[in-house]
């Protein structure tokens, strides 16, 4: 029986298009995922997107689009980079699949009749306008909201609570007892830092929008999307729909994470499942993140570090190897073009591709593409080839892809350096027969084992290396089992292919990312110019005053209410037909709840003429009345009747 062993990426936002952020967590945990079958596991990968909440409403509603058309839209998105990248993901889940709410719900049930979800009140800042609870010190000055530069009131609504306070102590003790559950070591200390600190409990829901799974019994509420996201990891694996699958595979094996998201998953996560009686995941690794260029990553940044854009200027494979060679998993890096041309062109091209190259090459010179048989096995590089294997085992254990490619490399150092030591064409001159079988024997078998040992890292060229050793069928059939030395059949024929890396011209590369980078930077100017602008708004917001030319924007004039009818399927909203002095038009107004449509007929009303057309249910509303609201309701001002429609208010 195989061992079984299952990972996950986060689920993805669909607000946001992917970007290298996202590819990299994505490609840590395939190469996780291929390593682990490589060394006969049966494995279980999940990736996904997580589609609920307030950011991917709002996402939509500023595209004029449902929230769930966007979310298909954007899975696609992720789909296809997936596929350009290789990634093997057994499932991919979406918050919005109907076997995945059914989970949510019924962990939310289970936790209510427990007593660990309450019912309570929530307390905060809310901006009306954006539909938005803040945190204190997310506020500007006066409590203004840090979106739209209104002020924001304290409100209360009724939400449900997790009671978190509870597992403070288990999760320490949990903590003490699993002492790899967090990796790296630096964020295991920081987590326990926090939950030493004290654990308030947690709203989970929502009352103020409405596009997630709603509250079982009570559907005012929807799930927080954090208890929504986090259960994605037993959805998608199938709990409550595929059993089996469920419990071959619980608890997971590895969560791979960014840093930012840690204390969900090294915090709630296990507090939910153990109020759930659950067992735990053994290990959550929060990776760092990347900058480009030096820079933190922007949006006009990202385009010069477009996941597309680098599969196609250096491809998937080298992406691949790029991000996880280039930093320690676990600490932050930087994305820099130039670096990624060198790691081409030295590692790749010169180092891997060369010796591969040059073996191929000199196998055809001597030997006309049939390989030779050896008279026994080269100790030196043999015994090499057998530590790195273990040692690569070893180093995967832990998540340690850079070190996994600094020991292959080891020995692709190795095998170079014996080629210029054995010199074959020497031995060729010397007619050495045997010595020469020995040593092109020695350099095409240490190929085949390193083409093994890169087949979770780099699969398209692992397959490519296979098929130019004459190797049959597929390289990702096979595991660590067939590194064992001497796998390569003498007489079988090579069938010598281009080299593996073409070589990238750095300063041409250099100059043509230079110039993508004088775009982005332009991009970046003009971002921050809008948002010193904005903040700017906010400013002046904040001391509350404008001046006159502000107002003057603003015109106001009398109008005349001619026709009022109520729109269909709307408690609030009123029709009208108002004159406005120099022409009829009309106006959707919110006073339907005051205002009946037969007294508002005749009426004579403030109205902002001069405010940008809007479309309320449909129907096209040109300005805006003034009214006084209250707690109670609307009231409209009173103008007497001698004032003419069209007169100006100032
Ligand atoms: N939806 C949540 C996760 C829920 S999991 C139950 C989420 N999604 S996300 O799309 O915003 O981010 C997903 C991952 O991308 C995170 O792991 C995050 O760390 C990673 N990255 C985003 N920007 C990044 C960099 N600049 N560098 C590296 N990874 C970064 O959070």
């Amino acid at each position: 029986m195989k061992k079984s062993y299952y990972v996950t990426t986060p689920i993805y936002y669909v607000n946001d298009v992917p970007h290298i952020g996202h590819a990299y967590t994505t490609i840590a945990t395939d190469v996780m995922a291929r390593f682990k079958r490589w060394t006969n596991h049966e494995v279980f990968f999940l990736t996904g997107t997580d589609e609920h909440g307030q950011k991917v409403e709002k996402a939509a509603k500023e595209k004029g689009r449902t929230p769930k058309s966007l979310a298909d839209e954007m899975v696609k998105r992720f789909q296809e980079l997936w596929k350009r990248l290789d990634i093997t993901n057994n499932h991919f889940v979406r918050t919005t699949d109907d076997y995945h709410a059914r989970v949510v719900q019924e962990f939310f049930s289970r936790l209510l009749e427990s007593g660990d979800i309450y019912l309570g009140e929530y307390e905060g800042w809310y901006c009306t306008p954006c539909e938005t609870y803040w945190l204190e010190d997310e506020l500007g000055e006066g409590m203004i909201c840090p979106d739209c530069g209104r002020p924001t009131e304290r409100l209360k609504e009724p939400s449900y609570f997790f009671k978190l306070s509870k597992y403070q102590e288990p999760l320490l003790k949990f903590y003490q007892e699993n002492p790899e559950f967090v990796r790296p070591q630096s964020r295991m200390n920081e987590i326990v830092s926090f939950v030493s600190g004290g654990l308030n409990d947690i709203s989970i829901s929502r009352t103020n929008f409405s596009w997630g799974i709603p509250v079982p019994g009570d559907p005012k509420h929807v799930i927080y999307v954090w208890f929504d996201a986090l259960f994605n990891y037993l959805s998608g694996l199938g709990y409550g729909w595929n059993n089996e699958r469920y419990q071959q595979f619980w608890p997971a094996d590895v969560h791979f994470i960014g840093k930012d998201i840690l204390r969900f998953h090294a915090v709630f996560w296990p507090a939910f499942l153990m109020a759930a009686g659950m067992p735990l995941p053994k290990r959550v690794f929060a990776h760092g993140w990347w900058t480009v260029e030096g820079r933190k990553m922007s949006k006009s940044l990202r385009n010069v570090v477009d996941p597309h854009l680098l599969i196609d200027l250096y491809g998937a494979d080298a992406l691949r190897y790029f991000l996880l060679r280039e930093v320690s998993f676990g600490f932050d890096g930087d994305f820099s073009h130039r670096a990624m041309a060198h790691r081409v062109n030295g590692d790749l091209a010169n180092d891997l591709g060369n010796l591969f190259y040059r073996s191929l090459s000199m196998e055809m010179k001597y030997f006309k593409g049939e390989i030779p048989q050896p008279s026994g096995r080269d100790q030196e590089i043999s015994s090499l080839a057998e530590a790195v294997v273990k040692d690569v085992v070893e180093l995967m254990e832990m998540q340690e892809f850079k070190k996994s490619l600094e020991r292959i490399w080891d020995l692709v150092k190795a095998i170079n350096k014996y080629i210029d030591t054995k010199a074959p064409w020497q031995l060729a001159k010397e007619k050495r027969e045997q010595e020469l079988k020995d040593t092109i024997y020695t350099m095409l078998e240490g190929c085949r084992v390193i083409a093994l040992l890169i087949s979770p890292f780099m699969p398209n060229k692992a397959q490519e290396m296979w098929k130019q050793l004459g190797m049959e069928g597929s390289i990702l059939e096979r595991s660590v089992d067939d590194t064992a030395w001497g796998g390569l059949p003498a007489g079988q024929k090579v069938k010598k292919g281009d080299p593996l890396f073409p070589r990238i011209d750095e300063e041409k590369m250099v100059a043509k990312v230079e110039k993508m980078l004088a775009k982005a930077e332009k991009g970046e100017v003009k971002a921050e110019k809008k948002e010193a602008k904005a903040k700017e708004k906010v400013a002046k917001r904040a001391d509350g005053l404008i001046d006159i030319s502000e107002f003057a924007k603003v015109k106001l004039v009398v109008a005349l209410i001619e026709k009022a009818e109520r729109v269909p399927k709307s408690e609030k909203l009123v029709k009208l037909q108002v004159d406005v002095g120099t022409d009829r038009r009309t106006i959707v107004a919110g006073i339907g709840k005051d205002y009946s449509p037969e007294e508002l007929v005749g009426k004579r009303v403030i109205v902002v003429a001069n405010l940008k057309p809007a479309k309320l249910m449909g129907i096209e509303s040109k300005g805006m009345l003034i009214a006084a609201v209250t707690k109670e309701g609307v009231r409209l001002p009173i103008i007497p009747e001698d004032v003419p429609p069209g007169t100006e208010v100032h």
